[in-house]
């Protein structure tokens, strides 16, 4: 459902971006997704986006096929080859290992939502993804770390996974989801909320244009594995509207190394001064790094 509305929400994101230009860019490991967009946003795809190149840089390997033909209706649509699946298995079992020496949590916790056609692992009823697992570790994390939390908002949430499991949890109770992201990744936002059970009223979708004329009113800032792709100078455009805010607490989970040429490491954020580190811990799937500020 809402094949349709994405596609024309989409439209009118790119008419208005051509309309504000700004001081925000494109990460540069992101630019490929305007063309790619622009050719391949269409029904079919959207329903299978979690197995398309949409989703490529918002979940990896064993949520997606390791190996594409070019196009996007690849010969995995039906089913993983044999030996990626025991690949995806194992790695599964890795990640809910991880997992557990962090947090605690039952298997229907990290019973994956099935829009945009997923590729799942069944434990039981349950739907296993890597990107359920992670979403579940960070929820708990959070819901452990913080109390009145009233209002999120969150640069750079891919497709909207982590906001739908943290606007469901009846410990945050969070009244007001604010995202902000590239016009590409919001519209996989909508599509995936709009699908989702949930109430749509509390989200919010922001441009990143749009952002110096959201008013304050924020608890929390929460940015996973987004900051590290981009510029100094869009990471800067980022905090300079943090401060502007006065959003009272950061949770980001970035890289403090470089992968790719381009990448900002953690430690160089211009983080505002008013904000004082009350917290830096592993993260338990990668080499990333979380850090808590508050003000
Ligand atoms: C690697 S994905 C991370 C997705 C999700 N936060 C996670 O941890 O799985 C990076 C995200 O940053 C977004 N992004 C890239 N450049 C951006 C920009 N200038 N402003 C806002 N979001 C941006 C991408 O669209 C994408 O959603």
């Amino acid at each position: 459902m809402f094949e349709k509305e994405t596609i024309d929400f989409y439209k009118k994101l790119k008419q208005e971006e051509v309309k504000n230009p700004g001081p925000w860019t494109y990460s540069p490991v992101e630019t490929w997704k305007i063309d790619y967009f622009l050719k391949n946003l269409n029904e079919d795809n959207l329903k299978n986006f979690r197995r398309t190149s949409l989703s490529e840089g918002l979940i990896s390997f064993p949520d997606r096929p390791l190996k594409y033909e070019s196009g996007v209706l690849n010969p995995w649509i039906k089913g993983l080859p044999l030996w990626q699946k025991i690949r995806g298995m194992r790695d599964i079992g890795v990640e809910l290992l991880r997992a557990r020496k962090k947090i605690e949590f039952k298997l229907s916790d990290i019973n994956d939502n099935l829009v945009g056609n997923p590729c799942c692992y069944k434990l039981g009823k349950n739907n296993i993804t890597d990107l359920a697992i992670r979403m579940c570790f960070y929820s708990k994390y959070l819901e452990k770390e913080f109390s009145g939390i009233n209002s999120v908002l969150e640069i750079g949430g891919g497709f909207a996974a982590l906001s739908l499991k943290l606007a469901n949890s009846k410990k945050l109770n969070i009244k007001k989801y604010v995202l902000v992201d590239l016009p590409e990744s919001l519209a996989l936002s909508y599509y995936y909320l709009r699908n989702s059970e949930c109430d749509i009223d509390k989200f919010v979708i922001v441009a990143p244009w749009m952002l110096p004329e959201v008013e304050k009113d924020f608890d929390l800032l929460i940015n996973t594995m987004s900051f590290q792709h981009m510029s100094k100078d869009n990471i800067r455009y980022y905090f300079n509207q943090i401060d502007r805010l006065d959003i009272k607490n950061l949770y980001l989970v970035n890289r403090d190394t470089i992968r790719d040429a381009t990448d900002t490491k953690i430690s160089e954020y211009p983080i505002p001064e008013k904000y004082k580190l009350v917290k830096q811990d592993d993260y338990p799937f990668s080499k990333h790094i979380m850090k808590i500020y508050s003000i």
